[in-house]
C-alpha cells in the first residue's frame, strides 16, 4: 500500500430488525424541533412513517414535515427545504428514505446558516462549509448510495442540465443512521437492482485503479462477492432477510470511504452516469449500468492485470492469457447484470443520439483510473452505450 491517509467515520450506525428502537436513544441529544424529511410517500404506504412519528412524539419532539423529496433532488427543492428549516429553527434534520432524501438533508444542513446561494457555493464552486451546520440523522429505506455513512450530497439543476455531487467533511456525515433491512422489503424490484448495481459500482470505482498491492482491494473483492451472491437470492426472494441485510451492509461499506483508503480512485462511470442523469433524470444506478460495460471495455487494455485479477478473485475464472481473462471478467459482470435485470442501454433510459454532445459536455473528466479519457473518448463510450 503506497498512499498516506487519515480515516475517521463519525456516523453511529444501528443495524437490524430492532434498530429503530435506538432512535429513542439518539433524540434526547438534540433540541425539540425536528424536521422530518421524506420522499414521495413510500414511507406512508409501508408503515415506517407511523413508527417514526410515534417515537418522535413519545420523545416530546415538535415535528415539522418536509415531504416530496424527489429521486435526484433538485436545487429548487433544496431552496424550499432551507426556507422550512429556517422558519422553524430546526434542531435536527431527520431523513427517512433513500439516498435522495439523505443527500438532500445534508445539502439543507450546510445551507440553513449560509446567506448566499448554496448551489453556487457548494456545487459549482465546490467550496467548503464555513457556517454552522444543522445535524442530520438518517433512517434508510432504500439501499445503494452509501449516503447513510458518508458526506456525499448530489443535487440536480435541470435548468443548467447539471447533476453535481459534493463530498462534505466529517461534520456533515449523518450523526447517526438506522438501518433496518425489513424497511427495504417494499422497494420495487427495478429500484432494488438499481441500488445493488450502484453499490457494486462504487466498489469498482475504487478497485479499478492503482498498481500496488493494497488491502483495500482485498476488502473490495469480498464485498463484490457478497453483493453478487446476495443479489441472486434477493432477485428470486425479495423478502429474504439474510440477503437483504447483507446487501444493505455491503452497500454501506462500499462507500463509507474505507475501501478507497491508500489508493487512487477512478469514478468515471459516476461522472458519465451523473451527466446522463442531468439530461434524462433517470434512476442513478441504471445510468451507471448503461455506461459501465462500454467504459470498462474501453479502459481494460490499460489495466489488464487488475481486470484479470477481478476475473479470478470475484468471478472464479481461469484463463490462458491475462488479456483473455481480463475480457472474461467483464463478460461475467455483464452476464450477472443481465441476470438481475440491470443491464440497460442509454436508449432505455430516454437518452437520444442528439443528446450525446450535451452529455459529453456535462461529463467531468477525472484522472484517477487506468486511462484519462479525452472528450472524444467520452463521446465514443456514450455512443456505444446507446
Ligand atoms: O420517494 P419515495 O416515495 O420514498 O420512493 C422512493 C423513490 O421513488 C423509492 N423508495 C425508497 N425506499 C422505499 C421506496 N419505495 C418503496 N419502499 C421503500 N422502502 O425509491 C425511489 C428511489 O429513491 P432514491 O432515494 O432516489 O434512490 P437512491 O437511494 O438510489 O438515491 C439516489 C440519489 O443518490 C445519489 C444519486 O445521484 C441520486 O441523486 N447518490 C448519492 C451518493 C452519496 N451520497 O454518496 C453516491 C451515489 O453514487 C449517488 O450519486
Ligand atoms: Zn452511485
Amino acid at each position: 500500500m503506497l498512499g498516506n491517509f487519515e480515516f475517521c467515520n463519525p456516523t453511529r450506525l444501528y443495524f437490524g430488525k430492532d434498530s429503530l428502537e435506538f432512535l429513542k436513544q439518539e433524540l434526547p441529544k438534540y433540541g425539540s424541533n425536528v424536521m422530518l424529511i421524506y420522499g414521495g410517500g413510500s414511507i406512508k404506504r409501508n408503515g415506517v412513517y407511523d413508527q417514526v412519528v410515534s417515537i418522535l412524539k413519545s420523545c416530546g419532539k415538535k415535528i415539522v414535515e418536509d415531504a416530496g423529496v424527489m429521486p435526484n433532488p433538485t436545487v429548487e427543492k433544496l431552496y424550499e427545504g432551507v426556507k422550512i428549516a429556517r422558519e422553524n429553527s430546526v434542531d435536527l434534520l431527520l431523513a427517512v428514505g433513500g439516498g435522495s432524501v439523505c443527500d438532500y438533508a445534508k445539502a439543507v444542513s450546510v445551507s440553513v446558516n449560509y446567506d448566499g446561494d448554496p448551489w453556487e457555493k457548494y456545487f459549482l464552486k465546490m467550496e467548503d462549509v464555513e457556517c454552522k451546520i444543522v445535524p442530520v440523522g438518517c433512517i434508510l429505506t432504500m439501499v445503494g448510495t452509501g449516503s447513510e455513512m458518508n458526506g456525499g450530497s448530489v443535487i440536480s439543476n435541470h435548468k443548467t442540465k447539471l447533476k453535481i455531487g459534493h463530498v462534505f467533511g466529517d461534520n456533515v456525515y449523518p450523526k447517526f443512521s438506522i438501518l433496518n433491512p425489513e424497511f427495504t422489503f417494499t422497494v420495487p424490484e427495478r429500484q432494488m437492482v438499481a441500488g445493488i448495481y450502484d453499490a457494486f459500482n462504487h466498489i469498482c470505482e475504487q478497485y479499478f485503479s492503482g498498481e500496488d498491492d493494497n488491502v483495500s482491494d482485498y476488502i473490495a473483492e469480498g464485498l463484490m462477492k457478497s453483493i453478487v451472491a446476495s443479489s441472486r437470492v434477493a432477485i428470486k426472494d425479495p423478502k429474504n432477510y439474510e440477503a437483504r441485510s447483507n446487501i444493505m451492509w455491503a452497500a454501506t461499506w462500499a462507500l463509507n470511504t474505507l475501501i478507497g483508503k491508500g489508493k487512487s480512485q477512478d469514478w468515471m462511470v459516476h461522472m458519465l452516469g451523473q451527466a446522463v442523469g442531468a439530461y434524462t433524470d433517470a434512476t442513478h444506478g441504471l445510468t451507471l449500468a448503461a455506461v459501465s460495460i462500454p467504459y470498462y471495455r474501453f479502459i481494460m487494455p490499460n489495466g489488464i492485470s487488475k481486470f484479470a485479477r477481478f476475473a479470478r478473485n470475484v468471478w472464479n475464472l481461469e484463463g490462458k492469457s491475462e488479456e483473455d481473462l481480463a475480457k472474461a471478467g467483464i463478460d461475467a459482470m455483464k452476464s450477472w447484470m443481465e441476470e438481475i435485470g440491470v443491464a440497460k442501454t442509454l436508449t432505455d433510459l430516454g437518452a437520444t443520439s442528439e443528446m450525446i454532445d450535451g452529455i459529453a459536455d456535462a461529463t467531468f473528466i477525472l484522472d484517477g483510473g487506468y486511462k484519462k479519457l479525452t472528450r472524444d473518448d467520452v463521446v465514443a463510450i456514450l455512443k456505444e452505450s446507446l
